[in-house]
């Protein structure tokens, strides 16, 4: 019982001891995915998607929940986050190539179809994100028109 006690007070130290580390959080001054919303021109029930569904992970502008200010609960998003932009930053559309911007809309329209993306862990918290299959559809059709643009070398400047 004695060293039960020890252990635990132990690892309440280490809880305290570990909020006075933050990760870095994901925040830039600029609204920089209007390049890209310009460019792929979604229509509005799909930019709000994108908004509400993949920005937070995949653009320089995340909205933070409250319990982002517990560790290790900030660690573990802040490595959500980093490893989603590094696939996808629709903040940094305008410095992909054609090619690559062509690739990724394959790959997101895929991850929606087959409701891989958002993460489950996302859904969990953000209802609103959940997609519904009219949404997914949107997203879809969007996704593939765009890329058909991307081929032709269609795309307005
Ligand atoms: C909670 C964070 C989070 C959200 C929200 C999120 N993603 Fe992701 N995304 C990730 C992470 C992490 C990865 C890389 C690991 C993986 O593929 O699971 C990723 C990978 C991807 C990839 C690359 C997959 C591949 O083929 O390698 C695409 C495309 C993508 N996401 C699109 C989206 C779209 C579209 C949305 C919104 C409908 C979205 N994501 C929402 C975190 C997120």
């Amino acid at each position: 019982m004695k060293l039960l006690k020890k252990i635990l007070i132990g690892l309440l130290i280490i809880f305290i001891a570990v909020q006075f580390y933050r990760p870095e959080k994901n925040i830039s001054k600029e609204n920089d995915t209007v390049a890209f919303m310009q460019e792929t021109n979604p229509p509005e029930e799909v930019r709000v998607i994108l908004k509400n569904a993949c920005f937070d992970c995949h653009s320089n502008n995340t909205i933070y929940p409250w319990y982002n200010n517990i560790a290790p609960v900030s660690f573990w998003l802040a490595d959500h986050i980093e490893e989603g932009k590094s696939e996808l930053n629709f903040s940094d559309w305008q410095n992909y190539s054609e090619k690559k911007k062509d690739h990724k809309l394959e790959e997101l329209y895929e991850e929606v179809e087959r409701k891989s993306m958002p993460l489950n862990e996302y859904t969990w918290i953000h209802e609103e994100a959940k997609l519904s299959e009219k949404e997914i559809e949107a997203v879809v059709k969007w996704a593939k028109d765009t890329r058909s643009l991307y081929q032709l070398g269609n795309l307005p400047k």
